[in-house]
């Protein structure tokens, strides 16, 4: 099942055709020069792809800033690109929906640019003809701050140590949630990180949930930050928010993996942006909503898993909505086994749709896969959602630590689950009706152009 480079061997043979045919016809020169180099050809791609992360200060493990730092890595980079595993972007590209917010895949031509430019011997051009350096996200920086500005607060979890060499680590604790707003209000958008710079490398993944109350004893409840590896912000709609009142807890679920250095007294922090006073928003939602790909008990963990050692297993599992939603983003959340997971819509007419489907899950990264607005799944009421997860319990999944071992459903890195993070805002039948009328009139006028 591992990912194979599409390109073969035999691919650098037209090339070579060319550059022989240089110095026998003129008019061949031009495609000669066509060979791609570093500095004209591949430095771009990188600058807008790769540096993000891959900086002195990025989590990717070597900056590819220059041509002598990306040149020992030529081989596997060209490998990454071509099993699209760099950059973090593990979307089966053959099924579902294709358009999202966040995409930061390489297009075709970007990975074929790249990979000619490794099988021609890594040529670096010339320098002249490279861009100028890329303006770098700094660690600090909260990159929903781009689009919104700074956040209206920031709240911290409580401190803890993470010690250099152990097995992954939770922390579980709640903190008061007071004083920071002075009557309802209703959330836009949510960042949740480690500190910078160490906390950002061990928080792998965690959620901070607040439940609060208006001085009548009304709840409401929502997470004011959940956070992956490769994750980002969340932010609803225009128009869809989360209601929060002044007083409440928040409970901080955090998931530590030790660096081979003490990480002391480490705060994951959560950034939260308001709408304005008095805003209303004509949808309303918690966030992200919980489901599994199974019928565990209450429905909501698949906690009846086991894997046999050397074993490829699926699980698949569904949730009817009785009403009618809009799904903005599909996060899918196994451990080292996880290999696959879908989520597809069955109608009430039967019809049943791939909505999206992950074929190359690395539990390293837990990214949310935002839609575009005008394709993100706008479901009818009665629609039946179905989740398909698939393990890969044997020696060809590279992430497995131990293809001999039975695994079972737990916490640990090296136990499994099996659910997805899904946003999601439940409409009632009349905005359901709107938005589907908007979007047909939206797509008809961009046909007619
Ligand atoms: C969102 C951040 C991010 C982006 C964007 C990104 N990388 Fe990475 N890259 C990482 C991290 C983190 C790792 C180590 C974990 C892993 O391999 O998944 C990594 C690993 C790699 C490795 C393997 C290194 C090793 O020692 O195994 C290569 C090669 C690589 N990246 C190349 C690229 C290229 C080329 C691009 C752009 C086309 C890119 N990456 C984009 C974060 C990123």
């Amino acid at each position: 099942m591992k990912s194979k480079p599409r390109f073969q061997l035999g691919y650098f043979k037209p090339l070579a055709v060319l550059v022989i045919g240089t110095a026998l016809t003129p008019w061949m020169s031009a495609a000669a020069q066509s060979i791609p180099t570093f500095s004209a050809d591949v430095a771009p791609i990188l600058f807008e792809k790769c540096a993000s992360c891959h900086n002195p200060e990025g989590i990717g493990p070597m900056p590819l800033l220059s041509y002598a730092e990306v040149k020992p890595w030529a081989g596997l980079i060209s490998y990454k690109v071509q099993a699209r595993e760099m950059p973090p972007w593990h979307l089966d590209k053959t099924t579902g929906i294709q358009n999202y917010q966040n995409d930061v895949s390489l297009s075709d031509e970007q990975i074929t640019t790249i990979v000619s430019w490794v099988e021609s011997g890594v040529p670096e051009g010339d320098p002249a003809s490279m861009p100028p350096q890329p303006a770098l996200p700094k660690g600090n920086d909260w990159q929903t701050a781009e689009l919104l500005g700074p956040p209206d607060f920031v709240v911290k979890s409580p401190p803890y140590t993470v010690t250099a060499n152990a097995q992954d680590q939770w922390w579980l604790r709640n903190t008061t949630f007071e004083g920071l707003i002075d009557g309802p209000r209703y959330i836009r958008a949510t960042e949740l990180k480690g500190s910078y710079p160490l906390g950002v490398k061990v928080l792998h993944h965690g959620h901070a949930t607040l439940v609060s109350y208006d001085e009548n004893g009304n709840r409401a409840a929502g997470p004011v930050g959940r956070q992956g590896v490769g994750k980002g912000g969340d932010q609803f709609p225009d128009g869809t928010g989360m209601l929060v009142y002044p007083n409440g807890e928040i409970t901080w679920n955090l998931h530590y993996f030790p660096i081979d250095q003490v990480v002391a007294n480490e705060q994951a922090q959560a950034a939260v942006w308001l709408y304005p006073k008095g805003y209303e928003p004509e949808y309303q939602t918690r966030g992200e909503q919980f489901f599994a790909a199974d019928f565990g008990p209450g429905g909501l963990w698949a906690n009846d898993i086991i894997l046999p050692p050397d074993s490829i297993k699926s699980q698949q599992g569904v949730r009817v909505l009785n009403r009618a939603a809009l799904i903005t983003s599909f996060r899918p959340h196994m451990h080292m086994r996880g290999r696959a997971q879908s989520l597809e819509a069955v109608y009430p007419d039967g019809r049943r749709e791939m909505l999206s489907r992950v074929d190359k899950y690395n539990h390293s990264w837990q990214i949310s896969y935002k839609f575009e607005d005008d394709v993100a799944p706008l479901l009818p009421k009665g629609t039946m959602l179905m989740i398909t997860t698939t393990w890969d319990n044997t020696a060809d999944n590279p992430n497995n630590p131990d293809h001999r071992q039975w695994v079972v459903f737990g916490q640990r890195g090296v136990d499994e689950m099996s659910h997805s993070w899904i946003g999601i805002t439940y409409l009632n039948d009349d905005q359901f009706e709107r938005l589907s009328a908007e979007r047909r009139g939206r797509l008809t006028a961009q046909n007619g152009q």
